[in-house]
C-alpha cells in the first residue's frame, strides 16, 4: 500500500515536473535584477513621448535580437514584439509592457532624474516617466531574458508586446493597443491569454494588488461647445449668454452622476477639466468651450452616460436659448480581468510573491489601455508594488506628477510573476 502510494506520487511529481520551472530559475532572477535597474535607469533618463519612442523601441529591439528572440519593429508605429517558442508543447500567452513617457517636468532628487525636454502641443515641455512605464519594459525585457534562458523548458509560445503610447496618441494619430489589436499583434500567433502589470507608487514593493471583474475604468473625453449670443454686460437680456449657461450644465453633468447613475452597481466620475470663454468684464460672449473627462466601470453604464450627456446639455443649452455641441471620444475601455483567469492564475501569483503579497483592492477610476486586448482575449492586469516598504501610501506622490517616485526593489517580482504565469497557466491547461 505504501509503495502503491509512493510511486503514485512519484508519478505526479514527475508530471508535473514536465512544466515545473527549472532549477536554474532562481539564478536567473537573481542575476538579471541588476539589469532590471539598469535597464530602468536608461529608460528613466532618456524618455520618449506617446507614437514617439524612436530610440527608446531600437534599444527594446535590438536587445531582444541579442537574445535571439524572433523580433518585429515598428509595431503600432514604434512598438516591438517578439515571439518566443518553448521547448514544450502548451498554448500562446501574451505578456505586455508599455513603453512611453508623459510631458512632466522630473523634480525628484534623484541622480538618474530626467533633464529631458522636448516640445508638445506647440509649448516646450519636460519629458518624464513619471507612470513608470521605464519599469514595465524593463521587468518585460528581464522576463524575456529569464524565459529565453530556459527556452527548452518552456510550455507554449510566449508573444512579448511592447506597446507604445499607453498615455494616449498625440492629436489625429493612432496609436496604443488599440492599434497593436488593429494590426493583429493578438492574431498570428493566436493568443490566448494576456497579462499586464502596471508598478504602483502607492503599494508597497514586494506586494501584487488585483481585483476580479472591472478593474480600471472606462476613459471618455468630451468637449462641450455652447452657442450663445453676444452682448454688453450691462444688458444680459438682449444676449444668450453662454458662460451662464455652462455653469448650468456643469451643475447637469453633476447631477447624471448623483441623481441618475445607479451608483452601488459601479462608480461613475464627470470632470470639466477646462472651461473657455470670454475676455473682458463687461462682454457676454459668443460661446463657451469645456472639456472633461468621463470614467465608468461598467460598459452599459459608459453607454447611458453618453446619452444622458448630449440629452442634458442640448435641453439645458434650448432651455436658455443656446445651442450646444457635444463630441465624446472614447480613449479606453473598461480594464476588464476575466474572473475565471483571475481565478485561476491568482495561486500563481501567491507562488511568485508569498503568501499575504497578493491583494485584492477596490476598482480603480484610472484607466489603462490595456482594456483594449482584453476586449479581445481574457486578461488579467494586475499592479505591482513600487512604493519603498513602511511608507504611507497617502504620502507618496501619485502617477503623472513631478515628484512622482518608484522603489526598485520589487522589479523581481514582475519577472517571477511573468515566468509563474507562463509555466503555471500551461500547466493548468493540461
Ligand atoms: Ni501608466
Amino acid at each position: 500500500m505504501k509503495q502503491i502510494f509512493l510511486s503514485i506520487s512519484l508519478l505526479a511529481a514527475l508530471t508535473a515536473s514536465a512544466q515545473q520551472l527549472p532549477a536554474t530559475y532562481p539564478q536567473l532572477v537573481k542575476d538579471i535584477t541588476p539589469k532590471l535597474v539598469e535597464w530602468r535607469r536608461h529608460f528613466h533618463q532618456n524618455p520618449e513621448l506617446s507614437n514617439r519612442e524612436f530610440k527608446t523601441g531600437a534599444f527594446i529591439a535590438d536587445y531582444l535580437k541579442s537574445i535571439g528572440l524572433d523580433v518585429k519593429t515598428n509595431v503600432a508605429k514604434t512598438g516591438v514584439v517578439a515571439i518566443l517558442k518553448g521547448g514544450k508543447p502548451g498554448p500562446v500567452v501574451a505578456l505586455r509592457a508599455d513603453i512611453d513617457a508623459l510631458p512632466v517636468t522630473e523634480r525628484t532628487p534623484i541622480p538618474f532624474a530626467s533633464k529631458v525636454t522636448t516640445s508638445f502641443n506647440g509649448q516646450q515641455v519636460g519629458v518624464m516617466h513619471a507612470c513608470g512605464h521605464d519599469s514595465h519594459t524593463s521587468i518585460l525585457m528581464g522576463t524575456a531574458t529569464v524565459l529565453k534562458k530556459m527556452q527548452a523548458e518552456v510550455p507554449g509560445t510566449i508573444v512579448f508586446l511592447f506597446q507604445p503610447a499607453e498615455e494616449g496618441a498625440p492629436d489625429n494619430e493612432e496609436g496604443g493597443a488599440a492599434l497593436m489589436v488593429k494590426e493583429g499583434v493578438l492574431d498570428n500567433p493566436k493568443v490566448e491569454a494576456v497579462f499586464g502589470l502596471h508598478i504602483n507608487s502607492t503599494v508597497p514593493a514586494g506586494q501584487i494588488q488585483y481585483k476580479s471583474g472591472s478593474f480600471m475604468a472606462s476613459s471618455d473625453w468630451f468637449r462641450i461647445k455652447v452657442k450663445g449670443k453676444g452682448a454688453h454686460g450691462s444688458k444680459p437680456w438682449q444676449g444668450v449668454d453662454p458662460i451662464a449657461t455652462s455653469s448650468l450644465i456643469i451643475e447637469g453633468l453633476q447631477h447624471i452622476v448623483s441623481r441618475q447613475s445607479e451608483l452601488t452597481k459601479a462608480p461613475v466620475v464627470i470632470s470639466v477639466g477646462s472651461i473657455h470663454s470670454g475676455v473682458r468684464n463687461n462682454i457676454i460672449p459668443e460661446d463657451c468651450e469645456m472639456l472633461g473627462t468621463i470614467r465608468t466601470l461598467d460598459s452599459k453604464m459608459q453607454q447611458e452616460v453618453h446619452e444622458r450627456i448630449r440629452n442634458t446639455v442640448q435641453h439645458i443649452a434650448a432651455a436658455n436659448g443656446a445651442t450646444a455641441e457635444v463630441m465624446i471620444d472614447t480613449k479606453t475601455l473598461v480594464t476588464y480581468n476575466d474572473p475565471e483567469l483571475v481565478k485561476k492564475t491568482l495561486p500563481f501569483l501567491e507562488t511568485a510573491a508569498g503568501k499575504g503579497n497578493v491583494v485584492e483592492r477596490d476598482w480603480d477610476t484610472g484607466a489603462e489601455d490595456f482594456s483594449f486586448y482584453g476586449a479581445k482575449v481574457p486578461a488579467f492586469f494586475f499592479y505591482l508594488g513600487g512604493m519603498p516598504k513602511g511608507q504611507d501610501p497617502l504620502k507618496a506622490a501619485p502617477h503623472h506628477t513631478p515628484d512622482f517616485y518608484i522603489d526598485e526593489s520589487g522589479f523581481d517580482l514582475g519577472v517571477k510573476a511573468f515566468c509563474q504565469l507562463v509555466f503555471d497557466y500551461a500547466k493548468s491547461k493540461k
